[in-house]
């Protein structure tokens, strides 16, 4: 999944500019700067790649998140439905945008059910907040069905999910804002970074404000002398972010590529098993190939299968403790989300790597799975 692992000249001569030139400060410094502004070209690539009006760099796909939910302006202490299986910052990030989470169970595409959030829609839902988990899309045109009917926005977590797909459309531009991260194990990697889309021009307004302490960004007054638009935090992205961003979104659609050829390899080898069965994909041609997640009949199978992979030297993804107990913890809920687990206690993850010896892991897939 890593970009990290495609890491080459590209990258190391556009830090090095950076360096030379000597501004990291993606704002002013016009002088020195000699035109040259990264985060902005970075952002204009990003939109173009994804067929988005606006997108806007910031520093994490946490503060993506933020600055969405902030962008939005919802009203304190209403409640933002999202599935109990994501990584803890999904939370996170509407606690600390004063609303509160609403967790809703996953299904089999190991995505937030669209079944349950029509369950937990009440009168004080503010958002829907869907995450695409391991590059792969949530039923995306029924939840905007549900979304447009109820009337309530909805924003993407697309951290996982940069250049995937559903039905012909990137992810993180079905709803009013789409948010990703470019941290070190991303599949585009800033070292940390992250980017938030949009392709309505005053919510671009909101979340650049936001982002930088209701700064407006204006090129006819100097930082530091114009008006404050609103309040905010600072969420910048730097320039050295925005050259490895550039580098990296280049090598994208191969990385995504290699990923699929992986993939294939490797799932090959288990279809031929009857106990085995895959995970559900809305788009299966969309998705990136991050990841390959099956399951096995029951939690005791799949514990043995995992036992028995890591014998023979292959790791398997950990689901759990991160990206679904904390969240139950986190939210103090008294839903146990039984569905959920039992389905989370069946899959089996692997992670799909630009480098990795496919066909010796499904050699090696192909004898477990034979002596199971
Ligand atoms: C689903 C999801 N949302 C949000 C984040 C937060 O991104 P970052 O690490 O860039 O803050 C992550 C990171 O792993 C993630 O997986």
């Amino acid at each position: 999944m890593p970009g990290r692992e495609v890491f080459g000249e590209e990258e190391i001569q556009k830090v090095a500019e950076v360096l030379k030139r000597g501004v990291l400060f993606r704002y002013g410094f016009d002088t020195q700067r000699q035109g040259v502004f990264l985060t902005a070209q970075f952002e204009k690539e990003f939109a173009q790649f994804l067929g988005a009006k606006y997108a806007l760099g910031v520093s994490s796909g946490t503060a993506a998140l933020k600055t969405a939910l902030e962008g939005l302006n919802l009203s304190k202490k209403t409640e933002v439905l999202t599935p109990c299986f994501t990584f803890v910052a999904t939370i996170e990030s509407i606690e600390e945008a004063g609303l509160k989470p609403v967790l809703c169970d996953i299904d089999e595409s190991l995505n937030i059910s669209v079944e349950d959030i029509k369950s937990q829609i009440s009168k004080k839902t503010s958002a829907i907040l869907p995450v695409h988990m391991m590059g792969s899309a949530c039923d995306m045109a029924s939840i905007m069905e549900v979304s447009q009917s109820a009337g309530i926005p909805v924003v993407e977590d697309a951290c996982q999910a940069t250049g995937a797909q559903y039905q012909g459309k990137k992810l993180g531009t079905f709803g009013k804002y789409g948010c990703f991260s470019f941290d070190y194990v991303k599949v585009l990697t800033t070292g940390e970074g992250g980017m938030v889309v949009t392709d309505d021009e005053n919510l671009y307004r909101q979340a650049d404000w936001y982002h930088d302490h209701g700064h407006p960004h204006r090129t006819d007054l100097a930082r530091g002398v114009e008006e404050r638009m609103r309040k905010g935090t600072n969420f910048r992205m730097n320039e050295i972010q925005a050259a490895l961003g550039i580098a990296q979104l280049k090598k994208l659609p191969s990385i995504i590529e290699t990923h699929k050829r992986n993939k294939a390899l490797i799932k090959q080898a288990l279809e031929k098993y009857d106990f085995i069965s895959f995970r559900k994909h809305n788009d299966s041609q969309g998705e990136i190939a991050t990841f390959l997640a099956f399951f096995l009949p029951d939690e005791k199978k799949a514990e043995k299968f995992k036992d028995k992979m890591k014998a023979n030297g292959i790791n398997p993804g950990i689901l759990n403790y991160w990206h679904f107990f904390a969240n139950i913890q986190s939210v103090k809920t008294r839903r146990s989300f039984k569905k959920s687990k039992k389905i989370l206690e069946r899959a089996v993850v692997i992670e799909i790597l630009v480098k990795m010896e496919a066909e010796k892991i499904a050699d090696t897939l192909d004898k477990i799975c034979r002596e199971f």
